[in-house]
């Protein structure tokens, strides 16, 4: 094979490192499978005297990323740098410059992507970014390509490795948080500043991306409604458990009333649900399309080398693209969907009282909850002598009006704290 694409790389980190491997090591095939031998010419790093092991020769590190991406040896620009800034000026340079890009920044394609598909377009080049999503899995080119004909109804996921593995931990080992996400960062699966994976932001980027493709419009990582992780106690857990729940933390996006839905929080499961048994740093992606009907993605969600893989068939998809002068599939934003409110979801909620143990305190709260039309499926008291705890399940109700119930709750004499609100998605595959 005389063809040469050469690969000039943005970051040579965790994912970085295993892009490295998997090139190197499935080199042959790759090479077939892609009509020309893939070569990494250039790879751009902060520190230049870290040594980092991988089978390339020391020439190819530099520390100016603005000089790989012009690089005349380099025809392909991978960015497995993370963040907004430089990443982002460097993919639009490499684009106005004619390069396809892969990258597997979710942080950059939700809050720049289209931008960036139109720097691509103008340039008719690809940008690839399976990666973004959910790390191994393919889940970018089924909604973009294999679902191109079908109508998207509603996409539900496991889509942070770090917390999903952080919850694994706490309901199955009782671990403590502190000393979990400790874990989750020396296996690679956390973000440079893991608040992003423990406050939702990542998991928000993600489903920014996937309610764009599924809706075909635009949806900013801004506009996910998001929470993260960080208030889950191992109270909620064992509750949870007691109840026959798993809480995850899940990304919801869905079409209804014209409107696109998305959210990201943690969620009171059934232990029967399918993505009740996703566990450890795996991922899930849940699709719901009016003609294909069900159909659920899973693997891993993070790490070196299964981040890596989706990198890499990338490379070769754009590398394909480029020795035919070609472009590949390319998003759309022409039904522009407007975002549907918090306050206008429906669910169930679990809420959890500290109250003082005196008669009569049951009555308010549920007069309470009775005012502002929010409906009580299940409640309980746990508890002694001074303060108890009252758990109670709703049946479906309006988040605004599960709000207002909160503010009044918060106001009553005899309730010492809203401990916990959940959203309880019992009917997440049924709505
Ligand atoms: P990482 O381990 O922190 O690696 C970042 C790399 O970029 C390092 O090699 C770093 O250099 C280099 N770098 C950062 N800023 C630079 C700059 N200004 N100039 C030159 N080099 C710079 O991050 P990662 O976990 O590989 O993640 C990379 C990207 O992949 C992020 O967008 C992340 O969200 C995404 N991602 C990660 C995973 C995962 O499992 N980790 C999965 C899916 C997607 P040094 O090595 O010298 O510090
Ligand atoms: N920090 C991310 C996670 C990496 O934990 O899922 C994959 O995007």
């Amino acid at each position: 094979m005389d063809r040469v694409i050469r690969i000039g790389m943005l970051g040579c980190g965790t994912v970085g490192g295993g892009i490295v491997q998997i090139l190197h090591r499935e080199a042959d095939d790759i090479t077939v499978r892609t009509g020309a031998k893939l070569e990494v010419t250039r790879i751009a790093v902060r520190d230049l005297s870290r040594s980092r092991g991988l089978p390339v020769p020391d020439e190819v590190y530099t520390d100016d990323p603005a000089a790989v991406v012009a690089a005349d040896d380099v025809d392909v620009v991978v960015e497995v740098m993370g963040g907004i800034d430089p990443a982002g000026a460097l993919i639009r340079r490499a684009l106005e410059l004619g390069k396809p890009v892969v990258t597997a920044n979710k942080e950059l394609v939700a809050q720049q992507g289209p931008e960036l598909y139109a720097s691509a377009k103008a340039a008719g080049v690809d940008l690839a970014y399976e990666a973004a999503v959910a790390g191994a899995i393919p889940i970018i080119k089924p909604l973009k390509e294999s679902l191109a004909g079908d109508r998207v109804r509603r996409v539900v996921g496991i889509l942070n490795g770090t917390t999903n593995y952080i919850l694994t931990r706490m309901t199955e080992e009782g671990a403590s948080y502190e000393d979990v996400l400790a874990d989750a960062q020396a296996l690679g699966y956390a973000e440079a500043d893991p608040t992003a994976d423990v406050g939702g932001h990542d998991a928000a980027a993600k489903c920014a991306i996937l309610a764009s493709l599924a809706f075909d419009t635009s949806v900013h990582g801004d506009d996910v409604h998001r929470e993260g992780i960080e208030n889950v106690t191992a109270t909620d857990i064992r509750t949870a458990d007691r109840l026959g729940y798993v809480i995850k933390l899940i990304g919801i996006a869905s079409e209804v009333d014209d409107q696109v839905a998305v959210r990201v929080h943690p969620a009171f499961l059934p232990k029967e649900h399918p993505l009740a048994a996703v566990r450890d740093a795996f991922n899930a992606v849940y699709v719901e399309a009016e003609a294909a009907g069900e159909l659920m993605f899973y693997g891993r969600g993070a790490g070196a080398e299964p981040t890596g893989s989706a990198v890499v068939g990338d490379i070769i998809d754009v590398s394909r693209n480029l020795l035919q002068t070609a472009r590949g599939a390319h998003e759309s934003h022409h039904r522009a969907k407007p975002i549907r409110p918090i306050q206008d979801l429906t669910t169930q909620y679990y809420v959890l009282l500290d109250v003082a143990d005196r008669s009569g305190v049951l009555a308010e709260v549920a007069t309470t909850f009775g005012d502002h039309d929010v409906s009580i499926a299940q409640v309980w008291q746990e508890g002694s002598s001074e303060t108890a705890q009252l758990v109670l399940i709703t049946h479906r109700a309006r988040e605004g009006d599960l709000q207002a119930t909160v503010d009044a709750l918060k106001a009553l004499p005899h309730v010492r704290n809203v401990a916990s609100v959940l959203r309880v998605e019992a009917e997440v595959f049924a709505q």
